[in-house]
């Protein structure tokens, strides 16, 4: 069975066609960067996923697929079982990848110049998707107060009411602050859509990544008024690290939002074609749950290796605490560079890849996003070298 340790182990991604290892060099023209950005793990997928793909790709053809019964009874009894959230087997529907299920809704639900709410500093495909479909962003900022992350209300229902406001992408756990919504969060935030006629697209594909001490709700299973305005995104991609083989699963309960959805993935000519993905789905939420917790007690480990190197080595650099997921929202503010200063010393000298605040909207200036699914030693690697620049740029 699965050794906890192996998390430890060190895996050379390098030309493995990793976009997280293999394309740094070349995008940002500085070599030997250690890249702890993009959102995948370093860590070997759970060995019964790939023993199952294993066993698919030893039978030797690789044909059109179907998603069987099993593929939908395993997603709804993973939903179920984990966080009470009862899902129709006919509200599932497939599309390659959550980004994708994302924008089918923003044109089958929206016109073009309409405007979608983002909740700042917010996961930056969010703001290119509305761009090219020529939407309009309306940002809800969200408050920071003491080192952690509210959602404001009162500037919500004002931007509600604008005009041409037909859409919220709300993102639970949010990406990249680490909140989890709470239920009474939840609630107001959806009442507020219902009563001025907002749909809300609730991206969950996080879920999975909850730390034990904070509770998942999935915004659709708090009543059916919530379930009838909402579309969801789901997959196994983030718990699972199975971002490779693109998966997601749009949990719409309306019928005519259902209907409306599905005439635009057809124009997009998708067809329920996935071998790989709905094998590791399955697998995944069958038989992978143990391998799952230890993989968020190794994630929990090395975030309190994260915060006590902080504290001891650079206590001028804050950690936002996360909730869910294994992406650490960094405030730098307290050093007091410029973002081009700061950005040569963490590229150009630690060689240390982190995603730049910037990209997550305004509210994200002097914020870095740091990826901590990597073996410890990768990221003690990263902190010493992050430390070690700032100590020679001591002014
Ligand atoms: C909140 C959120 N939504 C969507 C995605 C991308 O999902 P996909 O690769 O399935 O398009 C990510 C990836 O990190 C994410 O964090």
């Amino acid at each position: 069975m699965f050794k906890k340790n192996d998390f430890d182990n060190l895996i050379d991604r390098k030309n493995s066609r990793s976009e997280k290892w293999d394309s740094t060099e070349e995008m940002f023209k500085v070599k030997d960067l250690l890249p702890l950005w993009i959102a995948d793990m370093d860590f070997k997928n759970a060995p019964l996923i790939l023993q199952a793909l294993n066993q698919k790709i030893n039978h030797g053809i690789m044909g059109y697929s179907i998603f069987p019964d099993s593929y939908y009874e395993s997603t709804i009894n993973w939903f179920y079982r984990r966080y009470n959230w009862k899902i129709e087997k006919n509200s599932i529907i497939y599309t390659p990848g959550a980004m994708m299920g994302l924008s089918i809704a923003i044109q089958a639900f929206t016109n073009e110049k309409d405007k979608i709410i983002l909740q700042d500093p917010i996961y930056p495909p969010f703001y290119s998707i509305i761009r090219s479909n020529k939407r309009k962003k309306v940002l809800n900022s969200l408050k920071l107060e003491n080192n952690h992350y509210e959602i404001d209300f009162n500037d919500l229902k004002k931007k509600v009411i604008l005009d041409n406001v037909k859409m919220i992408i709300f993102c639970n756990p949010h990406n990249p602050t680490g909140r989890v919504w709470r239920k009474e969060e939840i609630e107001q935030l959806g009442d507020i859509c219902i009563d001025e006629n907002l749909l809300v697209i609730s991206d969950e594909i996080n879920c999975d990544l909850v730390f034990p001490e904070y509770k998942f709700i999935s915004f659709a299973s708090i009543s059916k008024k919530f379930e009838e305005n909402s579309i969801t995104c789901t997959s196994p991609s983030k718990g699972f690290n199975l971002s490779g083989i693109p998966l997601a699963n749009i949990i719409i309960p309306s019928s005519e939002l259902k209907t409306k959805f599905n005439v635009m993935k057809q124009k997009y000519g998708i067809l329920d074609n996935n071998s790989l993905g709905s094998i590791a789905l399955e697998t995944a939420y069958n038989k992978c749950e143990d391998w799952l917790d230890d993989l968020k007690k190794y994630i929990k480990e090395n975030l309190e290796f994260l915060k006590k190197f902080l504290v001891s080595n650079i206590p001028e650099v804050k950690v936002i605490n996360p909730e869910a997921t294994y992406l650490v929202w960094l405030d730098f503010r307290g050093l007091n560079y410029n973002n081009q200063t700061l950005e040569r010393i963490l590229m150009n000298e630690a060689k240390v890849l982190l995603w730049n605040g910037i990209h997550f909207g305004k509210s994200g200036k002097g914020f870095r996003r740091i990826n901590i699914a990597c073996p410890r030693l990768t990221l003690e690697k990263a902190l010493n070298r992050i430390k070690d620049a700032l100590r020679k740029n001591i002014r």
